[in-house]
């Protein structure tokens, strides 16, 4: 699953050294990312005319906290590749106006053309970046309560204290996320596999954010078997 990712990105790149990419943090892209430094260590992906927008920040934590979404970027991908920092796009956790914040990011994605591949995971309760399972959703980047669930699963960046874990994030909306040209959602392991389902086959829902993919024209889901076994389809 990951080195299919890391191929596409690869692929895109390729064709499209200026591209925009919208990147996930998590355990998903891990491998991803691992997968992108060796690609280019083998000198066969450059990233120095790309530009990055990162999903999603936890809300009240400064950028170099080591349990910060862009510590984990620095760590699994920035600082090993040759990414401009310039154009390394990340929500400040630390704004004092979040809606500022939020208009400010929503403005450097539209400023450079929209993002042409955004990448994915999806949580077990079907949020796709903070934008988490409730009867609406905000289409725009915007200040996000975290559910209990989603807080105990980004525990293990806060030494295992769920009580240590932000309540609030910063993240891209729903809208944000289907504005992106391409969209490509990663999934694995067993525990995924019914927001797998109802991602595809289940009704379009913003209890189940990822199922919204649905209106879009180019998504495509790359998952491992075993976050695929409750489909209907077959994966190819
Ligand atoms: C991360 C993000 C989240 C995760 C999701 C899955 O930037 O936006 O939506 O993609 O919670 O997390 P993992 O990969 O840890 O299962």
């Amino acid at each position: 699953m990951a080195r299919a990712v890391a191929l596409r990105i690869t692929k895109l790149v390729a064709a499209k050294p200026a591209a925009v990419l919208g990147l996930p943090t998590g355990r998903t892209p891990v491998r991803l990312y691992a997968h992108l430094r060796s690609l280019f260590a083998a000198g066969k992906i450059d990233f120095s005319r790309v530009t990055t927008f990162n999903l999603d920040e936890f809300y009240g934590l400064p950028s170099d906290h080591p349990a910060s979404y862009r510590s984990f970027m620095e760590e699994h991908l920035f600082k090993h590749v040759n990414l401009n920092w310039r154009r390394i796009h990340f929500l400040n956790g630390m704004d004092s106006s979040p809606e500022r914040e939020c208009r400010r990011y929503e403005a450097a994605i539209a400023r450079v053309g929209g993002i042409d591949l955004q990448i994915l995971g999806i949580g077990t309760n079907g949020h796709i970046g903070f934008n988490e399972p409730a009867p609406a959703l905000q289409s725009d980047t915007h200040l996000a309560r975290l559910k209990p669930e989603t807080r105990r699963s980004n525990a293990m960046l806060f030494d295992g204290r769920v009580s240590a874990v932000p309540r609030e994030a910063l993240s891209m909306g729903v809208g944000t996320i289907l504005r992106a040209r391409a969209v490509v959602l990663m999934a694995n392991g067993s525990r995924k596999a019914d927001a797998v389902k109802a991602t595809v086959e289940g009704p379009v829902t913003t209890r189940m954010p990822a199922s919204l993919l649905q209106l879009h024209r180019n998504v495509e889901l790359i998952l491992e078997k075993a976050a695929a076994p409750k489909l209907h389809a077959r994966m190819r």
